[in-house]
């Protein structure tokens, strides 16, 4: 059933906007001197090698992050971004971080991280990468029931991830379902969730189910890498985020702006950050 291994997609045009973005959202809630509660209901491994047989199969890595890792007048939010990316390799192993790991090099020793993944094989890399943060917990249970369960967070400030692989298309309503469930337990909460944009009917769908829950405030950023919308596969993503801070899609904006030339496949790259969905 669960046949996704992240590792052979790791730092491709959909991981840079998502870990961006939650880089982002991570850097201003922390500016806070007080405890947070970082929940992501699907972790993967936490890190990627991106020397294994697995990652080199598509070596997509080269059309995401290869692409602005080096590229010149990046701005310096996405330099900071950039330099935990650096940090998370060594001189011999040549590394994509994952959400947890980036979450856990941003958040302070008395916040906590709960990371849910269920794959048999990313489960026990997810542990051994995170068992140098004291901090965080890891769970091989459903993400989906597992958060539920931790809402709402004792410090009352949260912020959930939610980046399942789309195998299924009911994973679509699935989320918005779940954005639900959890919001109606903890609604002052940020939520950001990923989508990939491979048929834009579901992802007008999607839009459309979060928009009813009437959430104060949905933001919404997307960067496609072509513009031929008949292009087979992942042609773009999206991210979703419920109460974000207020300096977000300024942030992502400027992110948008620098990546989106240097990730386009065909010179037609286009991308929207919407304070507003
Ligand atoms: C897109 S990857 C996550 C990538 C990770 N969030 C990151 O940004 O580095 C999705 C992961 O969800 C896992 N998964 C699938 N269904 C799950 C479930 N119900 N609960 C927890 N994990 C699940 C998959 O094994 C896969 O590793």
């Amino acid at each position: 059933m669960l046949s996704y291994r992240h590792l052979y997609h790791a730092g491709n045009h959909a991981d840079i906007l998502k870990h961006y973005t939650l880089c982002r959202i991570l850097s201003y809630l922390t500016q806070k001197d007080k405890p947070l509660r970082y929940i992501d209901t699907h972790a993967g491994a936490g890190r990627y090698d991106l020397n294994t047989s697995e990652a080199q199969k598509l070596q997509e890595y080269n059309d995401g992050i290869g692409r602005i890792r080096n590229a010149p007048k990046t701005p310096a939010l996405v330099k900071d971004y950039l330099n935990l990316v650096a940090k998370c390799g060594s001189n011999n192993s040549y590394s994509y971080p994952g959400s947890p790991w980036l979450a856990a090099q941003l958040l302070r020793p008395y916040d906590r991280l709960e990371l849910c993944e269920l794959h048999p094989q990313d489960f026990p890399r997810l542990e051994k990468t995170m068992s140098a943060f004291k901090n965080s917990h890891c769970y091989d249970v459903d993400g989906f029931q597992k958060s539920a369960s931790l809402l709402p967070p004792v410090e009352r400030r949260g912020v959930v991830f939610i980046d399942p692989s789309y195998e299924l298309k009911q994973d679509y309503s699935k989320v918005a379902d779940h954005l639900q469930v959890l919001t109606r337990k903890f609604s002052t909460g940020v939520y950001a969730i990923w989508y990939p944009i491979v048929n834009s009917d579901q992802v007008a769908r999607l839009h459309r189910a979060v928009r009813k829950q009437q959430h104060e405030k949905i933001a919404c950023y997307e960067l496609s890498v072509t513009a031929d919308e008949a292009a087979k596969g992942m042609r773009g993503s999206g991210m979703i985020v419920i109460n974000p801070p207020w300096s977000l899609t300024a942030e992502v904006t400027e992110f948008l702006e620098f990546a989106a030339p240097l990730v386009a496949t065909d010179g037609g790259s286009h991308w929207r950050a919407l304070d507003t969905l």
